[in-house]
C-alpha cells in the first residue's frame, strides 16, 4: 500500500530540515508527491521558510509543491491532509513554538491524535545509533494480531522492503500467541523478507521501545489504537507511550477504512465504499446504518469515538450522534445519510 500523497511539515529548523529528507526518501521509493507544508502568522515570512525548502530539496533531485497558511499548525496539517487525501504526514518531534513560530512537541502529538492518515514524527538529531540518513536501516514493526494493528504490520513490512531496511516484527504477550501472530503476519505480508520476530512479555509500550533499541532500530511501526482497546482519544495509549519514549523515529499508522463485518453492535468504523468514505454504525440490533463521513462544516472526515460512541470531527470539533445528527458545531446540518 504505497503511499501517493505525502505532505511534509516544515518550519526551517534543523528537525524540520531532516523531516523534510525523510520524506522525500519516502516519496521517491513510493513515487509519491510531496507537499511542504508551512502554518504561521505571517504567510510572507512563512513562504520564504517554505521556497527555501524547496530548494533544498530541488538540489536533491525532489520535486515538492508548497502551501502556506495562517493559523493554528495542527489544524492546518490535519485539514490539509484531508482535504488532500494524503496518505502519510511527516513532521519533526519538536521545532518552534505552536503560538510564537511553528512547530513544537505538542504540534506533533496534536497531529498524531488527529490526523485523517499515517503520521511520521522524526526525533532531533544527531541521532545515537545509525548516522544521520533520509532513509531507514532497521525498522520494528509492532503488532498485537487484531486487523487495525495487522494492517499497521502490513503497511510497516512494505515501508521496509520499499526502502530496503531490515524488519523486526514484535509481539509483546505470551509466546503461545505470538508466535502463530507473527508467523502468520510475516507469511501475509512480509513475502520474501527476511523480518527477525520478537516475542517479549510486560508492558507493551516500554517493550516495543526495548526491542527497537536492541535491535539499533531507527523507526518504529505501530498502529494508532494500541492494544488496549477502546480509547477516548482517537490515539490509544501504546502508540501514545511509544512516542513519547521512543529513541529514534516513530510512524503511527493510521487504518482509517475498516471492512464492515469488523465493526461489532454498538461501533462505528470508517469503510471504503467505490473510494467515498463512508461511516457506518451497528446498532445494538445487529443493523449497519451508514452515513456520509463527510463532516457537513468543511468536509472532514469524521472519526469513530468508541468512548463516547459519537463521531468526531478532527478539524474543527463538530460532533454527531451514531446516527449522524450534530451534537456540537461549527457543523449545523447531520451527516448525509448513504448506503452500503
Ligand atoms: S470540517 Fe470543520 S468541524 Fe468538521
Amino acid at each position: 500500500m504505497p503511499y501517493k500523497k505525502i505532505i511534509c511539515a516544515t518550519d526551517g529548523s534543523p528537525t524540520a530540515e531532516h523531516a523534510q529528507r525523510v520524506a522525500a526518501a519516502i516519496a521517491k521509493a513510493s513515487r509519491a508527491q510531496l507537499i511542504l507544508v508551512h502554518g504561521c502568522s505571517h504567510a510572507a515570512q512563512g513562504e520564504a521558510v517554505v521556497q527555501k525548502a524547496k530548494e533544498q530539496l530541488k538540489a536533491e533531485g525532489v520535486t515538492a509543491s508548497t502551501e502556506v497558511h495562517e493559523g493554528d499548525p495542527v489544524e492546518i496539517l490535519v485539514e490539509i491532509a484531508d482535504r488532500k487525501d494524503a496518505g502519510l504526514i511527516v513532521l519533526g518531534s519538536r521545532g518552534l513554538s505552536r503560538t510564537k513560530r511553528f512547530f513544537q512537541g505538542s504540534v506533533s502529538h496534536g497531529v498524531a491524535h488527529h490526523a485523517p492518515c499515517d503520521v511520521l514524527i522524526v526525533r532531533a538529531r544527531p541521532f545515537t545509533y545509525n548516522p544521520p540518513s533520509p532513509s531507514y536501516k532497521s525498522i520494528a514493526v509492532a503488532t498485537d494480531g487484531s486487523p487495525t494493528a495487522d494492517r499497521a504490520a502490513r503497511k510497516g513490512l512494505d515501508l521496509a522492503r520499499k526502502l530496503g531496511a531490515s524488519a523486526t516484527l514484535v509481539f509483546v504477550g505470551h509466546p503461545s500467541t505470538g508466535d502463530p501472530v507473527l508467523r502468520d503476519t510475516l507469511d501475509a505480508a512480509g513475502e520474501g523478507m527476511d523480518a527477525k520476530l520478537r516475542v517479549v512479555g510486560g508492558d507493551a509500550a516500554d517493550r516495543i521501545v526495548e526491542v527497537a533499541e536492541a535491535e539499533r532500530a531507527d523507526l518504529i511501526v505501530v498502529g494508532n489504537k494500541g492494544m488496549t482497546g477502546a480509547s477516548r482519544f482517537l490515539l490509544g495509549s501504546v502508540p501514545r507511550k511509544v512516542l513519547e519514549h521512543a529513541h529514534c523515529d516513530v510512524l503511527v499508522a493510521r487504518t482509517i477504512t475498516q471492512v464492515s463485518t469488523e465493526i461489532e453492535k454498538g461501533e462505528g468504523g470508517i469503510v471504503s465504499v467505490d473510494g467515498q468514505k463512508v461511516a457506518v454504525y451497528r446498532n445494538d440490533d445487529g443493523e449497519l446504518i451508514a452515513i456520509s463521513a463527510k463532516c457537513t462544516h468543511m468536509g472532514c472526515t469524521v472519526g469513530w469515538n468508541s468512548a463516547d460512541k459519537t463521531w468526531d470531527c478532527p478539524c474543527h470539533g463538530s460532533r454527531y450522534t451514531p446516527t449522524g445528527e450534530v451534537l456540537n458545531g461549527p457543523a449545523t446540518k447531520p451527516l448525509v445519510k448513504t448506503s452500503l
